[in-house]
């Protein structure tokens, strides 16, 4: 069979991933990124296109006679890159853009979740400010606003109390602090739980059950200070037990399947679900379209077998006949985030220690924010690298983590000490 030549889109720490363990794949030929980044680049060839450039990734794939694109990140999902693609006769792994929908529109998502009869948080949608906050006013109890819209992971404010929620109302519908994605909110019954993220690659009937990872969003120790992009994430998380991710499957991912199949618009591609534990059984909270960040990391450290099948049958809509294929039983992954992040990351400070990291066994240095400079790495980002380890157990996959963390060094470095404390605690 001939080699295949993949395009993957993106340029975090989870395109590192996907790159490094499509490479593995002895389907593969070549792999190109675009944009790619420093890390990236020592592993495939990086080519200056950005992700939001929708005519200019299809006429990458194209001069290039791509076989299979992958979309890492949601922005361009969900402003249709794979329909383009497709119209131009290139074969990709991710949602069209009205499936992309699941996570460009969260009213969208509620609405799919409550005709498919999924277990999520009541909720109401408003278009108009006032009638948002006598909503607010009536109920009188903690509620959670969330912008309808892409934001970046910022568009959601958990209220403890009237005034907060009426705050949020008023800077995303009348402020707009988000722009246009905060003039339609949600606001959700608040629910309080672990929470986990759960992935299943689909072809718009089938699906594959990947597995459930737990990441951490705060950016300090014990889940305390600003929320982040998520500072590390491991797999699997006990909390998720095997009733659950059988609940999770029957309950949520092919109902909600078979109801976008039933409109017309079937969902391809990875559909990350964000669930939240309320008494022993899934909630959800939100779908992404796409991988999750640090979740891919840690998932594909874990895969065992070639996965150029799977995302190759996912976007030419015949999962029949893959299966799973774990290998490693456990892994974690500890981002190191630059000085300032999130709010203000620094950038251009000197990244040492990376070559040390190749001597500690079973683990794998993905970068994000990261670019070359006077022949070394430098910051070029919040999330600079995420630094994922397997293990037999979830207590070596952390020994062999922290060790490689320890011999990186760059000014004003953070990263969280305590990622899987929820499994690691007994
Ligand atoms: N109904 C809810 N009850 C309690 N917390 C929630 C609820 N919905 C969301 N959250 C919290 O807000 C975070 C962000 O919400 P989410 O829906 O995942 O949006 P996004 O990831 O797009 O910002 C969740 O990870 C969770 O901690
Ligand atoms: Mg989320």
């Amino acid at each position: 069979m001939p080699k295949k030549k993949i395009l993957v889109v993106g340029s975090g720490a989870r395109e590192h991933a996907l790159a490094w363990k499509l490479l593995q794949s002895p389907s593969v030929g070549e792999i190109v990124v675009a944009p790619g980044n420093a890390g990236i680049a020592g592993i495939a060839r990086c080519v200056p296109v950005s992700v939001d450039d929708v005519p200019g990734l299809v006429a990458l794939a194209r001069s290039e006679a791509i076989d299979l694109v992958v979309v890492g990140p949601e922005a361009p999902l969900v402003s249709g890159l794979v329909d383009a693609l497709e119209a131009a006769g290139i074969a990709a792994f991710g949602p069209r853009r009205e499936a992309a929908r699941l996570e460009g529109s969260k009213a969208f998502a509620k609405e799919i979740m409550r005709e498919a009869g999924v277990p999520t948080a009541g909720f109401a949608v408003f278009d108009d400010a006032e009638a948002a906050e006598a909503y607010v006013r009536e109920a009188g109890r903690p509620l959670v606003v969330k912008a309808d819209g892409l934001c970046a992971g910022k568009g959601v404010v958990v209220a403890k109390d009237t005034a907060e929620a009426l705050e949020a109302v008023r800077a995303m519908m009348r402020e707009r602090v988000h722009g246009d994605a905060g003039a339609r909110v949600v606001i959700e019954e608040c629910l309080v739980g672990p929470e986990v993220s759960y992935h299943v690659v689909c072809d718009g009937t089938r699906y594959v059950p990947l597995a459930a990872a737990q990441d951490h969003k705060r950016l300090l120790d014990g889940d305390r200070g600003p929320n982040t992009g998520g500072m590390g994430a491991y797999s699997p998380p006990p909390v998720v037990t095997p009733e659950i991710e059988r609940a999770i499957l029957s309950r949520v991912v092919e109902p909600v399947l078979e109801t976008m199949r039933a409109r017309g618009t079937p969902f391809r591609g990875a559909l990350f679900v964000g669930v939240m534990v309320v008494d022993g059984a899934p909630q959800v909270l939100e779908f992404n379209v796409r991988f999750g960040d640090p979740e891919t990391e840690v998932l594909m450290a874990r895969w065992g077998g070639d996965v150029l099948p799977l995302f190759d049958a996912a976007a030419r809509g015949d999962l029949g006949g893959i299966a799973p294929a774990w290998d490693a039983p456990h892994a974690l992954a500890v981002v190191l985030a630059a000085h300032g992040y999130p709010t203000a990351p620094r950038k251009g400070d000197r990244i040492e220690g990376l070559e040390a990291v190749r001597e500690v066994p079973g683990v794998v240095a993905f970068h994000a924010g990261t670019r070359a400079s006077g022949g070394g790495l430098e910051t070029a980002g919040g999330r600079v690298l995420t630094v994922t380890a397997i293990g037999a157990s979830l207590e070596e996959a952390a020994e062999r983590a922290y060790l490689a963390c320890d011999r990186i060094r760059f000014d004003g470095m953070q990263l969280r000490r305590d990622i899987g404390w929820q499994a690691r605690r007994s």
